[in-house]
C-alpha cells in the first residue's frame, strides 16, 4: 500500500519527506486555506518536493468550469492529480478529464455505489472518507473492504482506492488489510505510527547496558578494523 501524507503544510511535507516514505500527498480546499498561502505557489512547491501524484483540488460545481479548472491545474506541474468531488457534475468532469489523459481523485466518497460511478468514469483515485463515517456510527473501513471487493471482481476497473480521513494508526493496518491502494494520512498520524512504549523502553535498556562496555566508539573501531584488512 502506498502512502500519501494528507496535508498542505510545507514544514510537514518536508519533515515526512526525510523519512524516505512518502509516495505522494493529498490536500484539499481546507487544507490549502488553513496554510494561508497562494494555492496554485503552495501544490507547485510540494510538487517538486515530493516525486508523486499531488492532488489539487477544483472548487467549481459546474462541470464546465471543473473541466477548465482541472485542466489548468495539470499544466502546473506534471505530477499534479486533479481532485474532483463527487456529484453529478463531478463525475461529468472526471469522465472528460480522463478523456484527456489528466489523472482525477475523486472525492467525498461516502458509499460503494459512488466509488463504482468513479471508476466507470475513469477516475485515477477514489477517495472514501473513513474516520468521517466512524463519527457518524458508520464503519468506514467496510467501506474500503467492499470497494476493494467491487474493483477486485470487475479487473475493467483501474481505479485506485485511496483511503482518506485517516484518525489514527489503527486506520492505517486496517485499510492496509482490506487491500486499499493508498492510504492518505495527516502528519500527526504518521507520527503516531513510530510509537510504541515498548519500543522506547527497549531502546533505553539497550543504552544501558551498552554504556558498560568498555570501547564505545563503533566509528572509531570499524575505521581502524577495515583498515587492518586492507
Ligand atoms: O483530504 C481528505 C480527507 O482526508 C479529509 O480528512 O480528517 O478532514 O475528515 P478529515
Amino acid at each position: 500500500m502506498k502512502i500519501f501524507i494528507d496535508t498542505a503544510n510545507l514544514a510537514e511535507i518536508r519533515e515526512a519527506h526525510s523519512w524516505g516514505v512518502i509516495d505522494g500527498v493529498t490536500t484539499n480546499p481546507s487544507l490549502i486555506a488553513k496554510e494561508g498561502r497562494d494555492f496554485i505557489a503552495t501544490i507547485h512547491e510540494i510538487a517538486e518536493l515530493v516525486n508523486g501524484p499531488v492532488s489539487a483540488e477544483v472548487v467549481a460545481q459546474d462541470a464546465p468550469t471543473m473541466i477548465k479548472e482541472g485542466l489548468l491545474l495539470a499544466k502546473v506541474h506534471k505530477n499534479i492529480v486533479v481532485k474532483i468531488p463527487l456529484t453529478y457534475e463531478g463525475i461529468k468532469a472526471c469522465s472528460a478529464l480522463s478523456g484527456e489523459g489528466v489523472r482525477t481523485n475523486v472525492t467525498l466518497c461516502f458509499q460503494a455505489s459512488q466509488a463504482l460511478l468513479a471508476a466507470k468514469a475513469g477516475a485515477t483515485y477514489i477517495s472514501p472518507f473513513i474516520g468521517r463515517l466512524d463519527d457518524l456510527g458508520v464503519d468506514g473501513v467496510t467501506l474500503i473492504r467492499s470497494i476493494v471487493t467491487i474493483f477486485r471482481n470487475d479487473t475493467d476497473l483501474k481505479t485506485n482506492v485511496l483511503a482518506a480521513s485517516i484518525r489514527d494508526p489503527l486506520h492505517v493496518v486496517q485499510v492496509a488489510e482490506a487491500g486499499a491502494h493508498v492510504a492518505t494520512i495527516p502528519f500527526k498520524v504518521m507520527k503516531q505510527m513510530f510509537l510504541h512504549p515498548m519500543t522506547d523502553r527497549g531502546n533505553e535498556q539497550f543504552l544501558k547496558d551498552w554504556a558498560t562496555v568498555a570501547d564505545r566508539d563503533i566509528i572509531g573501531q570499524t575505521t581502524r578494523f577495515l583498515e587492518a584488512r586492507k
